[in-house]
């Protein structure tokens, strides 16, 4: 019995049809858009060398539903056909070699870098800790018509999607944006039908999915990124999380990523979790086998697999449907056809440090670093695994700086 086999299975969806295997290139914002907010070449070329590499579901970074949410510089957003064309080339270039590929559809609510929108909105006006207030400004509550706004943004970005030739959207509902925001008591303190108790706190998801369901087509995949928990304190917790799941395959959703936290606490990245769970690899793994126990619906399970007897291991034990993989396909955009031929055994990828823990327990230069790495795959140059974290802050900086003051001179 060959040890990559699992991997290897096509997964069939009910109803549906089929994604070749079971590796899925999880969400990586490119942070690669023109100034408009379009996709550029460097951004086909990328998942071109994405969807050559052997994934069988590549899921885009996300995308915004409109260019007053941005996330962070460099965002790409769909939110009207005049540059169809473009996204169909996108689209063109991802689902090549057989490939599903989903837009990742997002509104960063107030998890909005400083200088990168006009504004921070979220359900509710709670700051953040004072340590994070320098990097995201102070938000502003949702009034109930700009709530019902953001469903149909949501619902006319996937619409859009699916005719520029994407086989499917993921809603971004994890990782402390809008909808995570929605989804948690902490930062949703609305006394309206939109937070209170869980219900009214899932109405907002709940509404978009059925938003994009009504505006796409039956073999159109809607898939959902959400959080085991956001680690908080009074926050998004695994029995909320649970009940969400159970609420989203009773309407129907096909495919549930399974990641956790947020910039204040970046479990998603591996931060602030215990050292025998990192050993472990898969950050996740013990919530998604309970989940597995008590819904039948598929899971990609995202957040540290980084050798191919773990993620054997978790398939065969029925904790995950797919395994998600971010960032060794950053400095390896062949990883599945390595991993399934047996070429490579195990992705290697260095930790990002600096030295300086104020930054190296944050996600941020985490980010940054891989998004160098992707603009340099999308440049057609070859990676650089041993890019030092300091240079690639020096970078950034340097990189944010400008547009931080290019944005206040408009
Ligand atoms: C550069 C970078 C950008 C990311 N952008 C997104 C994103 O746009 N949407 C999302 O859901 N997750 C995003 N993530 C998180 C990844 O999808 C994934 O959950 C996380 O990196 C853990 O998986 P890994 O251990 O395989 O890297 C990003 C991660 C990195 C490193």
């Amino acid at each position: 019995m060959k040890e990559h086999r699992l991997l290897a299975q096509p997964f069939t969806f009910k109803n549906k049809g089929m994604i070749k295997n079971r590796l899925v290139k999880s969400a990586m914002s490119e942070g690669m858009a023109t100034k408009d907010h379009l996709p550029t070449k460097e951004i086909l070329r990328l998942y071109e060398a994405w969807a050559r590499g052997g994934t069988g579901l590549i899921i885009t970074g996300n995308v915004m539903i409109n260019d007053k949410a941005l996330g962070e510089p460099g965002n790409i957003v769909l939110a009207d056909d005049d540059h169809i064309d473009l996204f169909k080339r996108w689209a063109k270039a991802g689902t090549s070699n057989d490939t599903h590929l989903w837009m990742q559809v997002n509104h960063p609510g107030k998890q909005v870098l400083k200088g990168v929108s006009a504004e921070a909105v979220a359900p509710s006006a709670v700051p953040f800790p004072p340590k994070l207030q320098r990097f995201f400004p102070e938000a502003r509550a949702l009034e109930e018509e700009e709530i019902e706004q953001t469903i149909r943004e949501f619902a006319g970005t996937a619409a859009l999607a699916e005719r520029a030739g994407f086989t499917g959207v993921q809603i971004h509902a994890a990782h402390g944006y809008l909808i995570s925001q929605f989804l948690s008591p902490r930062h949703n303190q609305r006394t309206d039908k939109w937070g209170g108790s869980l219900e009214n706190r899932f109405r907002f998801l709940s509404e978009i999915y059925q938003a994009i369901r009504s505006k796409t087509g039956g073999e159109f995949f809607v898939g959902v990124k959400i959080n085991s928990s956001d680690f908080m304190k009074a926050g998004f917790s695994e029995e909320d999380s649970r009940f969400v799941i159970k609420e989203l395959e009773r309407l129907g959703v096909d495919l549930i990523e399974i990641s956790g936290g947020t910039y204040e606490k970046a479990v998603l990245l591996g931060k602030d979790v215990k050292p025998s769970t990192l050993k472990r690899e898969a950050y996740f793994l013990e919530y998604a086998e309970q989940l597995k126990r008590e819904t039948t619906i598929p899971i990609v399970l995202t957040g540290g697999f980084r050798t191919r007897t773990t993620m054997e291991e978790a398939l065969q034990a029925g904790a995950t449907d797919f395994i998600g993989i971010a960032r060794p396909s950053a400095v390896n955009p062949a990883f599945a056809n390595d991993l399934l031929s047996g070429k490579e055994k195990t992705l290697t990828i260095k930790p990002i440090k600096t030295g300086l823990p104020f930054i190296d327990n944050k996600g941020l230069l985490e980010i940054t670093w891989y998004s160098q790495q992707l603009t340099r795959i999308g440049k057609g140059k070859p990676v650089k695994p041993g890019f030092p974290p300091i240079l690639s802050l020096l970078l950034t900086l340097l990189q944010n700086g400008r547009e931080v003051f290019q944005k206040r001179r408009v």
